[in-house]
C-alpha cells in the first residue's frame, strides 16, 4: 500500500457528464476560437446519425468544418497521417472526435502530428510530445476506451505490426462532452467488450505501482458499478439508465488509469492486437484473470478489496482459494457477457508466442504492473490464455 505522502499529480481535461453533453460542442467550439474544424468520426459512426447531428449544431453556429472518416478499428499510423495532412490541407485550426477509441486516438495523432510536424510513431513512450495539439473536444460514443479524459494514444505500425503507445499531458483533450445516450448504437458484442476493457482498466490502475488514494478512488467505484451492472444491461441495451452507469465506471476507470496507467494485461494485448490486428476489449478480458493469477502475489490485499466490492465472501477461505475464487468469478462474468473465446480461437498460433511475448516487454504499460515479469512469464501466461 503506497502512502499518501508520495508525490503523485492528476491530469483530466474539463468534462460534462450527462444527458444532451454532446449538444455542447458548438458552443465550447466557440468559446475555443474554432475557425475550421475537423471533425473525426469512423464510417460506422456516420451512419449512426451522430455526424449529421454534430454538423447541424455546428451550421447553426455558422462554424465551417471538414470530415475525415478513414479510420480502423485499431487505428493506423498512415491513417493519422493522412489525417494530419486533411487538418493542413483544409486549414484547420481545431478538432472534434467522436467515436470510439480508434477515432478518438486518431484525432489525438492528428493533433500532435499538426502541430509538432513529425511522424506519429515519432511520439512512442512517455512525454515525447513537445508542442500542444490544436484544441480538442472528444465526445465518447462507446463506454470504455476513455480515451476522451486520457493522457493515452494507441496507434499502430504497420511496418512492425505492433500497437504503440503515446503517453502525453498533450493528448489530454481540452473538452470531453460525455453522453450516455450516445451508447445506445452500441450491440451486445461492443457493449461487453468495452466494459470489460473498462472493468480491466480499473483493475490494472487500482494495483499499479503508480496508483493513488485519488485513482483508487476512481478504480474501485468503477468495478463496483461495471460488476453489478453489466449482466443486467446486456439484457436490456436500450436501458439509459443501466448505460449511464456504465458510462460512468468508464469515466471514472479513465481517470484511474490515464494517472495510475495499466499493467501487464494491456502490455500483452496492446502485443497481440498489433499483431493479429484483434478485438482491443476481448483480448483484454481473456487475458485478465491468467495475469491476476500471476500478480496476486504482489498485490494480495488490493485484489481482495475489489473482490469484497465485486461482490466475493471470502470468510474462512485460505490465500489460493480467495485467488480463484476472484478468478472463478471473472471467468463467471466473462462468460455472461459472451467472452468464451481464446487466444487460438482467435487465430494466436503457438509459433507466434515468444515474439508476442517480446513486443509485450517493450510495451510501456509493462512498467507499473505490480511484479515484474520476465520473458518466459509472459511466455507462460500466453499458454495458459491459450
Ligand atoms: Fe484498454
Amino acid at each position: 500500500m503506497h502512502s499518501p505522502l508520495e508525490l503523485r499529480k492528476f491530469v483530466a481535461p474539463e468534462f460534462v457528464f450527462g444527458n444532451g453533453a454532446r449538444f455542447l460542442a458548438n458552443r465550447y467550439a466557440k468559446n475555443l476560437a474554432a475557425k475550421k474544424i475537423l471533425i473525426v468520426a469512423d464510417k460506422g459512426i456516420i451512419k449512426t446519425g451522430m455526424v449529421d447531428e454534430l454538423c447541424n449544431l455546428l451550421d447553426e453556429s455558422s462554424l465551417e468544418y471538414d470530415i475525415y472518416s478513414d479510420i480502423s478499428s485499431n487505428p493506423r499510423d498512415h491513417e493519422v497521417m493522412d489525417g494530419a495532412q486533411l487538418f493542413s490541407d483544409s486549414q484547420c485550426n481545431f478538432i472534434i472526435a467522436l467515436g470510439g477509441g480508434s477515432s478518438m486516438d486518431c484525432a489525438k495523432g492528428i493533433g500532435i502530428v499538426s502541430s509538432n510536424k513529425k511522424h506519429i510513431l515519432d511520439f512512442e513512450g512517455v512525454d515525447k510530445v513537445h508542442i500542444p495539439s490544436p484544441p480538442l473536444i472528444c465526445i465518447p460514443t462507446t463506454a470504455g476506451s476513455s480515451a476522451d479524459v486520457s493522457q493515452f494514444a494507441i496507434i499502430m505500425d504497420t511496418e512492425q505490426k505492433i500497437k504503440v503507445a503515446i503517453i502525453s499531458k498533450a493528448l489530454v483533450p481540452d473538452v470531453a462532452l460525455i453522453d450516455p445516450y450516445t451508447t445506445l448504437t452500441m450491440d451486445h458484442y461492443l457493449t461487453a467488450n468495452t466494459a470489460l476493457d473498462a472493468l480491466v482498466h480499473s483493475f490494472e490502475a487500482f494495483v499499479s505501482n503508480a496508483s493513488s488514494p485519488i485513482t483508487d478512488l476512481n478504480a474501485l467505484d468503477s468495478i463496483n458499478l461495471i460488476s453489478h451492472n453489466i449482466k443486467p444491461l446486456l439484457n436490456d441495451l436500450q436501458n439509459i439508465d443501466l448505460r449511464s452507469k456504465i458510462m460512468l465506471s468508464s469515466l471514472e476507470a479513465g481517470l484511474a488509469f490515464s494517472n495510475a496507467s495499466l499493467g501487464l494485461v494491456h502490455a500483452m494485448s496492446h502485443s497481440l492486437g498489433g499483431f493479429l490486428d484483434l478485438s482491443h476489449g476481448e483480448c483484454n478480458a481473456i487475458l485478465l484473470d491468467h495475469v491476476i493469477d500471476f500478480n496476486f502475489i504482489s498485490e494480495t490485499d488490493k485484489y481482495l478489496k475489489i473482490g469484497k466490492i465485486m461482490g466475493i465472501n471470502f470468510k474462512d477461505s485460505e490465500i489460493n482459494n480467495q485467488k480463484e475464487l476472484i478468478i472463478n468469478h471473472l471467468k463467471e462474468l466473462k462468460k455472461a457477457c459472451g467472452v468464451t473465446s481464446t487466444l487460438k480461437k482467435l487465430g494466436v498460433e503457438e509459433k507466434d508466442i515468444p515474439q508476442l511475448a517480446e513486443n509485450a516487454m517493450k510495451d510501456p504499460c509493462i512498467v507499473t504492473n505490480p511484479r515484474r515479469p520476465t520473458m518466459e512469464n509472459i511466455e507462460e501466461i500466453f499458454i495458459n490464455a491459450f
